[in-house]
């Protein structure tokens, strides 16, 4: 941290599933301009989190701080009229409609004729596409079912900046990508960054978190276990905050810990 006051901040976050406790007072940070990879374990509460603080999930406890400010969202769309979008680890885009649709999906332009709406849309998904050197989706026009994974994941990253103007959180989005693609997608993040906004990156992949973040954010057991400058984190410390052997932050005896299932959903 640089001192400066965090985009987002996520304070005490508490979820809740039935008997598994996703999140257990999970503290959270994010400042503009800045690259914050979010890391842990398989069930450790990463994609709860983002969940949380993208308005489709609600917190049972903890607060939530825009630019300094408490704010609620009941609803994502709270979440997108304040800036913040969400590529989710399991993408959400419509399969059978094309790139333009899917980027406009839910805030279709209106215009006399569904013609022109329609080109307008394509126009301006193409310039935005363009503008952030997306040049894997040379045809805007096909469903997105056509297209490969790494396309499809082009998409979901440039409608979520078409629209972020604070925050944008990537669920695992070089999951099941090649080296080209993740090479891509982290350069993608890098200009996103460079505009101005807080990018949050969820990956297992800890080199590429070494290459592209700035920050570090470790989760475990629901809460935030450690956090890093890029400058001070190394593969082996991420190992080990990962696994719990490394701890900087100042965390009380979680409860109920082996009633977690940490088995997790990928
Ligand atoms: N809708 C849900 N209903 C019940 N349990 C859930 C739900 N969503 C998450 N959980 C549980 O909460 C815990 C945290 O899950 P979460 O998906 O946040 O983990 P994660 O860190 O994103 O893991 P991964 O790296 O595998 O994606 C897991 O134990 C999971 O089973
Ligand atoms: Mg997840």
């Amino acid at each position: 941290m640089n001192g400066s006051t965090p985009v987002l901040e996520g304070r005490g976050l508490v979820r809740t599933y039935g008997t598994v406790q996703a999140l257990q007072g999970a503290d959270f940070a994010v400042e503009a301009g800045t690259v914050t990879a979010l890391i842990g374990d398989n069930g450790a509460g990463k994609s709860t989190l983002v969940k949380v603080l993208s308005g489709v999930e609600q917190p049972d406890d903890g607060m939530i701080l825009l630019d300094g400010q408490p704010v609620v969202f009941r609803t994502p769309m709270d979440a997108h009229r304040l800036g913040i979008e969400t590529v989710f680890q399991d993408l959400a885009l419509a399969p059978h409609l094309d790139a333009a649709a899917n980027a406009f999906l839910g805030r279709e332009l209106r215009r006399f004729g569904v013609f022109n709406a329609r080109r307008a849309m394509r126009r301006s998904t193409i310039k935005s596409f363009a503008d952030l050197g997306v040049t894997t989706v040379q045809d805007v026009s096909a469903p997105v079912m056509s297209l490969s994974g790494g396309q499809r994941q082009a998409v979901a990253i440039a409608r979520s900046a078409m629209w972020a103007k604070r925050v944008i959180f990537l669920d695992e989005p070089t999951a099941a990508l090649g080296v080209v693609q993740t090479r891509r997608v982290l350069d993608l993040i890098r200009q996103i960054r460079d505009r101005g906004l807080g990018v949050v990156l969820i990956t297992h992949t800890l080199p590429d978190v070494l290459d592209v973040a700035d920050r570090v954010e470790v989760l475990r057991f629901g809460r935030r276990t450690a956090t890093f400058d890029r400058d001070d984190a190394t593969v082996e410390l991420l190992v080990s905050a990962i696994t719990g052997v490394y701890s900087n932050v100042a965390v009380e005896a979680p409860t109920d810990v082996t009633e977690i299932d940490i088995a997790g959903g990928g």
